[in-house]
C-alpha cells in the first residue's frame, strides 16, 4: 500500500484513513462500508483547477458524475469551483440538489429519453452533448413548444485506440459513442445541428476511454480534435467556442499501476492544444475535461468483515466477506485488480496468498483474486483500496443485498453521506400484495 498523508497506518498498526482509525470506522458504523476521504479528493480537484485557471486559462473541469454520483460529492466540487457532467435524469437531480450550478452542468448520454432531455432543458442546464439524429430532432421539438434555445455540443469521435480494457474504450469506430470524424458523419451532425432555430451549436466532445497512463493519446485526441475544428470552420464557418476532451486519467489500483499525478494529464493537454491553436491559426476554445476516476477513486475504500475460509487442498484458499460483486462488481464485469489489507494488522507479515470472494450466489464473485495477506481469521477486519470510483455508482441489490452506505472523514470525524439502504427499502418497491388484490 502506497501510504499518504490522509491513507497510513496508524500507532496501533491499524489502517487510518482521514484521520480515522478503520478498526474504529467498523464498529461505528458496520461492514460492508465504503469510506471516503474528503482532503484527497479536495486536493486533487483544486490541482485539477489550479492548472485550468492559470494563466489566460478559463477552462472548466467537470468531475464525471458517473464514477461517484451522491449529493456531498457535487457540494465539495463546486467549493472547489468544478462544474459536474451528467448522464441521467437522476444524476442531473442529485448534483442540483448536492447544490452544483445548472449553468456548469454538461448533459451527456448515446440514448437520454425525451423525459430526460425536457428536465435538463427546464433545469437551465449549460449544455448537452449530443449523440444522434433522433436526440435533435426530439431537442429541437420540446425547445420549439417551450419557446426557448438550448446550447448543444456534438459528441464527436476521433477514432483514438487508447490501449485499454475493450469494454471500456469509447472511440473505437464500431463505438455506440459520438459521430464519426472519419465517415463524414460528425461534420453532417454539425451542420444538421445549424439548422434547427431552437439549439445553439457551440462545440465539440470526446473522450477516448478510461484508465488511459499515457498522455500520448490525450495529444493525439487533441490533435484530432483540433483538426475537426479547421474542417467545421472550412465546410460551415460556425465557431467552435467549446472543445471538451471528457475524462480517463488512470489511478493507481495495485502496484502495477503506473499513473502520472492526475494533474500531469492536464497539464498535457492544456500545452498540446496550446500548440495546435498556434500552428492551426484556430481561435483559442474554452476547454473543458471532466475527470471522474481520478478524483474520487483513490480518495475511497470498502470495509468489510472476513466471514468463512475455505481452503481446497493444493489449489486455493478463499477468504469470503461480507460483501461482493453487488457493491463492487468491476472484478466481474472487467476482472479488475485490487490491493486488499487486513486493516486492523497492518504490521503483520504477508504470508499468504488467497482469493478474497463475495457472498453473492455466482462462482465470479470475486473482489481480489491473488491477494497477498497475512494469515486472515474469521472476523478480521478486511479494506480494499481504491474503491472510491465505479463502486458505489454501479453497486446494485443482486440477492437482495442492500447496498452499503458511505461515509466521508476528515480531519479525524466521520458521518454518513449516504445512509445504510434497508431490507425494508428494498422490500418496498415490491408491491405483490396490491397486485394480487386487484386481481382476484
Ligand atoms: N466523460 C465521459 C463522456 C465519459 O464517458 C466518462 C467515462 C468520463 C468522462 C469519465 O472518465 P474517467 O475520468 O472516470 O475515466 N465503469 C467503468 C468506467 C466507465 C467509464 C465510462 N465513461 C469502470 O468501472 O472502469
Amino acid at each position: 500500500m502506497k501510504e499518504r498523508e490522509t491513507l497510513r497506518i496508524n500507532g496501533l498498526g491499524h489502517l487510518e484513513i482521514g484521520g480515522c482509525d478503520t478498526v474504529d470506522l467498523a464498529r461505528k458504523y458496520g461492514t460492508p462500508l465504503y469510506v471516503m476521504d474528503e482532503a484527497y479528493i479536495r486536493k486533487v480537484a483544486r490541482g485539477y483547477t489550479e492548472i485550468m485557471t492559470s494563466g489566460s486559462g478559463d477552462g472548466l473541469i467537470c468531475f464525471a458524475s458517473k464514477a461517484f454520483s451522491v449529493k456531498a460529492i457535487y457540494d465539495i466540487c463546486k467549493s472547489e469551483g468544478l462544474g459536474s457532467d451528467v448522464v441521467s435524469g437522476c444524476e442531473l437531480l442529485t448534483a442540483l440538489d448536492g447544490g452544483m450550478d445548472a449553468d456548469k452542468i454538461y448533459f451527456h448520454g448515446n440514448n437520454k429519453s425525451p423525459f430526460e432531455l425536457e428536465l435538463a432543458i427546464k433545469n437551465g442546464v449549460h449544455a448537452i452533448v449530443v449523440d444522434s439524429f433522433f436526440e435533435m430532432d426530439v431537442i429541437e421539438s420540446l425547445c420549439a413548444s417551450s419557446g426557448k434555445k438550448i446550447k448543444v455540443l456534438v459528441r464527436v469521435n476521433p477514432g483514438i485506440d487508447a490501449h485499454t480494457h475493450h469494454f471500456i474504450q469509447t472511440t473505437r469506430v464500431d463505438s455506440k459513442f459520438g459521430f464519426s470524424i472519419a465517415d463524414g458523419t460528425a461534420i453532417e451532425a454539425i451542420k444538421s445541428v445549424a439548422q434547427r432555430p431552437h439549439i445553439e451549436f457551440i462545440g465539440i466532445h470526446c473522450h477516448i476511454g478510461s484508465q488511459i497512463f499515457e498522455l500520448k493519446p490525450f495529444e493525439l485526441a487533441v490533435e484530432k480534435m483540433t483538426d475537426f475544428i479547421l474542417t467545421i470552420k472550412k465546410e460551415t464557418g460556425l465557431k467552435v467556442a467549446e472543445l471538451n476532451m471528457g475524462g480517463g486519467y488512470g489511478v493507481t489500483y495495485t502496484e502495477e499501476d503506473k499513473p502520472l499525478k492526475p494533474e500531469e494529464y492536464v497539464k498535457a493537454i492544456v500545452a498540446k492544444l496550446n500548440e495546435c491553436i498556434d500552428v492551426k491559426e484556430i481561435e483559442k476554445p474554452r476547454l473543458i475535461l471532466e475527470p471522474g476516476r481520478s478524483i474520487v477513486g483513490e480518495a475511497g475504500i470498502t470495509l468489510y468483515t472476513v466471514g468463512a475460509i475455505k481452503e481446497i487442498k493444493g489449489i486455493k484458499k478463499y477468504v469470503s466477506v461480507d460483501g461482493g460483486m453487488f457493491e463492487n462488481p468491476r472484478y466481474a464485469l472487467y476482472e479488475a485488480k485490487y490491493e486488499a489489507v487486513l486493516a486492523g494488522r497492518m504490521r503483520d507479515e504477508k504470508t499468504e496468498t488467497v482469493t478474497v470472494a463475495g457472498k453473492c450466489c455466482e462462482s465470479g464473485d470475486m473482489l481480489v483474486v491473488d491477494a497477498k495477506l497475512p494469515c486472515a481469521r474469521s472476523g478480521d477486519l478486511m479494506a480494499v483500496l481504491t474503491t472510491g470510483a465505479y463502486n458505489y455508482s454501479m453497486a446494485s441489490n443482486y440477492n437482495r443485498n442492500p447496498v452499503p452506505p458511505v461515509v466521508l472523514v476528515n480531519d479525524g470525524k466521520s458521518d454518513y453521506i449516504v445512509k445504510p439502504q434497508t431490507y425494508e427499502d428494498i422490500m418496498s418497491r415490491d408491491v405483490y400484495p396490491f397486485w394480487s388484490q386487484r386481481n382476484k
